[in-house]
C-alpha cells in the first residue's frame, strides 16, 4: 500500500535532532498501529556527516528511552523532498530558513517548525546539542517525545484514524 502522508524532520547535521525525531515518530506511529500508512524521514540542511549514524551520544540517550537508532544514515535534504514529503518540519528557526531558501515557491505550505505541535508550547525550537553535555541530549528527547505526542493526533484527525 502507498503511503498517505509523508513527514520529513530536518535539523542541521542530521546526527543529533532530526534522527531522533524520526526514530520516536516511528515508534509512535508503530504503537498507533500507523507505521505503514506513514512515511517517515529525516534530513540535514548540511552535509558534513553524510553517511554517518547518528552521534554516539544521541543513540545512548535514545537506547535509554528504548529507541534504537543505530540503523539510520545521515542524507543532506533535495530538491525531491518537497514533491515526497506532505510536511518538512525544521527543529529550529535557522533550518526552516534554509528550508524555505531551497524549496520551490509553490512547495512552501509544506514547510513548518516540529515544535509547533507541541501541546504545551513550551518552546519554539530544539536546541542544538552538538557542542553541549548530556543534558542537551535529554532535553532534546523530552521536546521530541511531546511534539511527536502532538504531531500523532493531528495525524490521526488528518488520516480519520
Ligand atoms: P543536528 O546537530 O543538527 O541536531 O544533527 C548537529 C550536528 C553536527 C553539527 C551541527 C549540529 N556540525 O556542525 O557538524
Amino acid at each position: 500500500m502507498k503511503h498517505e502522508v509523508g513527514v520529513l524532520f530536518v535539523c542541521l547535521g542530521n546526527i543529533c535532532r532530526s534522527p531522533t525525531a524520526e526514530g520516536v515518530f516511528r515508534e509512535r506511529l508503530r504503537r498507533a498501529g500507523l507505521e505503514r500508512r506513514v512515511l517517515v524521514d529525516s534530513a540535514g540542511t548540511g552535509g558534513w556527516h553524510v553517511g554517518e549514524p547518528p552521534d554516539p551520544r544521541t543513540r545512548a540517550a535514545a537506547a535509554r528511552r528504548g529507541y534504537d537508532l543505530s540503523a539510520l544514515r545521515a542524507r543532506q535534504v533535495a530538491r525531491d523532498d518537497f514533491r515526497r514529503f506532505d510536511l518538512v518540519l525544521a527543529m529550529d528557526l535557522d533550518n526552516r530558513t534554509s528550508l524555505l531558501r531551497q524549496c520551490p515557491a509553490t512547495e512552501q505550505g509544506r514547510i513548518g517548525l516540529f515544535l509547533s505541535y507541541l501541546p504545551d508550547a513550551r518552546a519554539t525550537e530544539v536546541p542544538d546539542p552538538y557542542d553541549g553535555g548530556v543534558d542537551g541530549f535529554e532535553h532534546v528527547l523530552d521536546l521530541v517525545e511531546a511534539a511527536s505526542d502532538g504531531l500523532l493526533e493531528s495525524l490521526r484527525r488528518r488520516l480519520d484514524a
